[in-house]
C-alpha cells in the first residue's frame, strides 16, 4: 500500500450456525431470520447477499459445550436460544461456496477434543470445494461442559491447550505442507497413474499428544494451509499467534489497551521472524446506521429495549446471578450469599460495587471502542479512525438483525466506504476469484516463508517438531 492510498478495510460478518450468537433478546425483533439457522435457504440467502454486498467474508464461530455455569445449568442458555441449539459450521460451507465465488469463509474449530487427523481433512475437503475460500479460527475452547463433552473432568488449564495447539497445528502443517508434492497428481489416463506415489509421503508425526503416520488423504488444496485466524490477548495466546496467526480478532476497551493489544501481536510476529503487517488485526464491531440520524437512534432504542440481559449475563458465564439480589447488595455479598466467593471467576469481579451497578456498567459496555450509531457518513468516518488512529485492519459485524444489519451496511454504509477508498469498488461480473488469503494479502494462495509451515514443503523437516512455544507469563487461570 502506498503512503497516499488509504487503508483498506477488511468486511466480515460474525456469524454463528444457531438462533442468538451475541446478540441475545434480538432473534425475536420482526422479520429476523434466525430462527431460520436450520434452513440451508438460509445460508444460501445470507451467502449471496454478503458476496454481492462487497463482504469479504462470513466468520463462523463455534463451541463445542452449553452455557451451564450461570444459575448452575444450561436452562437460561436454552431459554434464550444461547449457542444451543446450534450446528456444526463446517457443514454449511459447501452450501454457501456452491452460489458464490468471491466470499470467504473463516470457521471456527477446537484444537482441545477431536484429534488433528481427520480435522485435516475435513478442512483440506473444503479449501477444495471453495476454490482456497476458507480460513480456520484455531480456538483452544473456554467452556468446562465442552471438556466434559469430549471425556474429561475439567478444561485444560489454558496455557496447556495452547501447548497442546501448537502441537496440533504441527501435525497439520505436516499433512497439508509436507505430506504431497504439487506434481504427485498427474492423472494419466494412459499410464493409469492418478497419483505418483514418489510425490507423497508419510509424515510419521510422534509427539507428547499426538501420533499421526499419514500420508494426508487429500491431495494438495488452493491454499495448502488455510488462512490461519485466532481470537486472543493473553500472553500464551499472543505468542502463539506470532508463531503462527494470518489473522487475529482482537479487541478493548479504550484506544491505549487496543493498541497495547495490536502492538503485542506485531512484536510476537517479528519475534518469529515474521513482517508485522503479516498479521492482520480485527475487531468485533457494532454499527447500527440509518438514513437519518433519528432513524439510527430508533433502531438502537429498538434493540437496547429488546435486549436479553440475563441472556449477557450467561453468556459471560457469571459465577453468580446479580439479578436475584437487592440492588443496593455488592457482588462481593452476592456471592457469599450464593456460596461462589470460591469460585475461579469470582477473582476477576468487582466485589465491592452493588450489583445494581454491575449489571448497569455491563449492558453499557456492549457499546465500546468500536461501537457506532449514526448516519453513513458518521459511520464511516468511525471506521476511517478505527483504520487509522486504533491501527486495525478490518471488523468482525456484529449482527443485531438477519438479514437488515448486513443489509443496512451494504446500501448505506459500503457505497461511503467506496466512495472514500476504504473498500474495492463494485467487482466486475467477470472477476477472476481468488484465494482467502489473496484477498487479505493481496499475494500468493499459499503460506509464504517465513511462516514456520512452510519448513515442510517438499517433504524437508518432517523428522523433526517445532521448538517448544515460548509463552510469556499469565496466573494459572482456567
Ligand atoms: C471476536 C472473538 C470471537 C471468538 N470466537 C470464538 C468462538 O467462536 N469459539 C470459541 O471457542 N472461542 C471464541 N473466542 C474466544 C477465543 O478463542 C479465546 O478463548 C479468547 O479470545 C481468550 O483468549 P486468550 O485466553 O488467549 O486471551 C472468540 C473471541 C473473540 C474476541
Amino acid at each position: 500500500m502506498s503512503a497516499d492510498q488509504p487503508k483498506r478495510l477488511i468486511l466480515n460478518l460474525f456469524e454463528m450456525n444457531c438462533v442468538s450468537h451475541i446478540t441475545h433478546g434480538l432473534w425475536r425483533l420482526p422479520d429476523n431470520n434466525r430462527h431460520r439457522f436450520n434452513d440451508i435457504g438460509y445460508w444460501i440467502e445470507l451467502a449471496k447477499l454478503l458476496e454481492d454486498g462487497g463482504f469479504d467474508a462470513v466468520f463462523l464461530a463455534d463451541v463445542t459445550g452449553a452455557y451451564d455455569t450461570f444459575r448452575d445449568g444450561p436452562e437460561t442458555a436454552l431459554r434464550e436460544g444461547l449457542q444451543i441449539p446450534s450446528n456444526d459450521p463446517l457443514m454449511v460451507i459447501p452450501a454457501m461456496a456452491a452460489v458464490t465465488e468471491h466470499l470467504g469463509f473463516g470457521v471456527t474449530f477446537s484444537t482441545s477434543y477431536e484429534p488433528p487427523f481427520s480435522f485435516a481433512r475435513r478442512l483440506s475437503t473444503l479449501d477444495h470445494l471453495t476454490n482456497g475460500r476458507v480460513g480456520w479460527n484455531v480456538v483452544t475452547s473456554y467452556l468446562p461442559n465442552a471438556a466434559r463433552n469430549f471425556g474429561l473432568a475439567d478444561e485444560i488449564p489454558h496455557d496447556d491447550r495452547y501447548r497442546k495447539a501448537d502441537e496440533y497445528l504441527d501435525v497439520l502443517y505436516k499433512l497439508w505442507e509436507g505430506s504431497w508434492d504439487d506434481d504427485a497428481v498427474i492423472a494419466d489416463r494412459v499410464g493409469n497413474v492418478y497419483t505418483r506415489p514418489e510425490g507423497v509421503r508419510y509424515i510419521n508425526h510422534v509427539g507428547e499428544h499426538f501420533a499421526v503416520a499419514g500420508p494426508h488423504l487429500c491431495e494438495p488444496s488452493p491454499q495448502r494451509t488455510p488462512v490461519i485466524i485466532q481470537a486472543t490477548a493473553s500472553p500464551a495466546g499472543v505468542a502463539f499467534a506470532g508463531r503462527h496467526a494470518e489473522m487475529v480478532f482482537t479487541g478493548g476497551s479504550t484506544r491505549e489497551q487496543v493498541s497495547r493489544g495490536i502492538e503485542s501481536i506485531k512484536d510476537a510476529a517479528e519475534l518469529n521472524g515474521r513482517p508485522r503487517d503479516s498479521i492482520k488485526v480485527v475487531v468485533q464491531a457494532g454499527i447500527v446506521v440509518g438514513r437519518t440520524l433519528e432513524e439510527a437512534e430508533q433502531k438502537r432504542l429498538l434493540f437496547e429495549q429488546n435486549a436479553s440481559v440475563e441472556g449477557r449475563l450467561a453468556h459471560a458465564s457469571l459465577p453468580f446471578d446479580p439479578t436475584a439480589h437487592e440492588p443496593s447488595v455488592t457482588v462481593g455479598q452476592a456471592l457469599a450469599a450464593e456460596g461462589k466467593s470460591e469460585h475461579p471467576a469470582a477473582s476477576f469481579l468487582p466485589v465491592d460495587v452493588t450489583v445494581a451497578d454491575f449489571i448497569r456498567d455491563f449492558v453499557a459496555s456492549w457499546e465500546d471502542q468500536f461501537f457506532v450509531c449514526g448516519t453513513p457518513e458518521t459511520v464511516a468516518d468511525s471506521i476511517e479512525s478505527w483504520l487509522d488512529d486504533d491501527g486495525i485492519d478490518g471488523i468482525n459485524l456484529r449482527q443485531y438483525h438477519s438479514f437488515g444489519t448486513a443489509q443496512d451496511f451494504i446500501e448505506l454504509v459500503v457505497p461511503e466506504l467506496r466512495r472514500r477508498g476504504r473498500l474495492p469498488q463494485r467487482r466486475a461480473a467477470d472477476a477472476a476469484p481468488r484465494t482467502l488469503r489473496e484477498v487479505l494479502f493481496g499475494g500468493e494462495a499459499r503460506l509464504q516463508e517465513p511462516h514456520i509451515a512452510t519448513r515442510y514443503r517438499g517433504g524437508a523437516n518432517l523428522d523433526s517438531a517445532l521448538l517448544p512455544l515460548e509463552l510469556g507469563s499469565r496466573a494459572p487461570t482456567g
